[in-house]
């Protein structure tokens, strides 16, 4: 049987210097678990509109149609910043999520024992954390209509419309319920029923589902405020939150920092199931392309890394593998192994981006 096929789209900034990392844990598996990968790179982002005029080309669309799965770095650069809307770098994976209809967007945070002391929280908060987020990608204010910058009067107007379907919020709601079975069982839904239209139907609709067809799974709903306010109060009463586009987006970063550093946290991004009954896919990291820091060897690749896990689990039904290489990484950080955005006063070894890269493949290899 023919490799599945995974298309790598590295980005901008720090994008290509992460992916590089998992490059080689991806060239590990080949060598030493027989799951090698037809692989093929392109471009998105900035480094696209540098070359096509545009930050998403046609036949890389396509490509990332075809392919089994998808890995993207990260888009994204002050040089861009002035380019109209439609060019600039981040239209590019807004492309990708919406064509591909990657409506389920899985965030996990998950505080790794070595790194409990390092968060911005008490290690009682965080200690041994491990929720799910999963965030609605391809629509609400996102992508609704009417958008844009309108003259009205003498002054101009900025407009984004907040929009969802009943199956646009069903379908996203199932995908969590369904996680949720395969973990603690608890589903948090967030929105602004109390000020947002949208808040309401999201509200109803996820209660609906939930009655019709997920009445073993617990369901509790909050205000996306709330929320966010009980994520950093006492985050281990979550396990699965199921959220819009923009709460998303927003809780997800928050999250993050429960975990110790952006720099950690993985996504998958997922649709319908294809012809070969493997979901649409495309797995990213949930960090930007950090110009701050890109091109001086300072990036943590453990977000991109654990995003690999990820396809590993959702696409290509490797779940021992994946926790393998979550493995690794729990034990190069167990080991004291920082990248600089993971140092703080407690110290550790300081490790460049590639230096982390190889010691997460040296841990696989003690794992034979
Ligand atoms: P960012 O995530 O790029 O960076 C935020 C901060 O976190 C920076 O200080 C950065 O140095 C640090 N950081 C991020 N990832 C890190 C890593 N792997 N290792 C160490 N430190 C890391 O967010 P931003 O600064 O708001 O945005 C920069 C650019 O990235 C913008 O153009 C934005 O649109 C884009 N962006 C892209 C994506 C994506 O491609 N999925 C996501 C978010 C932001
Ligand atoms: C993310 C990013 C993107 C988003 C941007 C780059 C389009 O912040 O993946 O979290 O807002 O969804
Ligand atoms: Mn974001």
């Amino acid at each position: 049987m023919a490799n599945p096929s995974l298309l790598i789209l590295p980005g901008d900034g720090i994008g290509p210097e992460v992916m590089g990392e998992v490059r080689k844990v991806i060239d590990w598996y080949g060598a030493n678990r027989d799951l090698s990968f037809d692989v093929s790179e392109d471009l998105v982002g900035g480094c696209a509109y540098d070359k096509h005029g545009k930050p998403l080309a046609d036949e890389t669309m396509a490509k990332a149609q075809e392919a089994d799965a998808v890995l993207l770095g990260a888009v994204g650069g002050p040089q861009y910043d002035v380019l109209e809307f439609k060019l600039k770098p981040e239209q590019g994976l807004l492309r990708l999520r919406k064509e591909m209809d990657l409506y389920a967007n899985l965030r996990p945070a998950q505080c790794f024992d070595a790194l409990a002391d390092f968060s911005s929280l008490k290690p009682e908060i965080v200690g041994g954390l491990d929720i799910m987020i999963v965030r609605e990608l391809t629509s609400g204010v996102y992508f609704g209509e009417p958008r844009g910058i309108e003259k009205v009067g003498n002054e101009r107007v900025g407009i984004n419309t907040q929009r969802y379907t009943e199956s646009e919020i069903a379908r996203v709601a199932r995908s969590a319920f369904e996680l949720a079975r395969r973990r603690n069982n608890k589903v948090c839904s967030m929105e602004k029923a109390n000020v947002m239209e949208s808040g309401v139907l999201w509200r109803e609709v996820v209660t609906e589902v939930h009655a019709a067809e997920y009445s073993d799974v617990e369901l509790s709903h909050m205000y996306a405020d709330a929320g966010a306010m009980q994520l950093t109060r006492w985050p281990k009463q979550f396990d699965v939150i199921v959220t819009d586009n923009l709460f998303g987006d927003m809780l997800s970063d928050l999250a993050a920092m429960l975990t110790g550093s952006l720099g950690m946290l993985p996504s998958a991004s997922l649709g319908a199931p294809m012809a070969n009954g493997r979901p649409k896919a495309l797995y990213e990291p949930v960090h930007g392309s950090a110009p701050d820091i890109a091109g001086q060897g300072k990036a943590n690749p453990i977000a991109c890394i654990l995003s690999f896990a990820m396809a590993l689990r959702y696409s290509f039904d490797q779940g021992d593998e994946a926790a393998r290489l979550e493995a690794a990484v729990e034990a190069v950080l167990a080991d004291g192994l920082r990248t600089a955005d993971l140092m703080g006063p407690e110290g550790g070894t300081p490790v460049s981006t590639t230096a982390m890269g190889d010691a997460i493949v040296a841990k696989l290899n003690d794992s034979l």
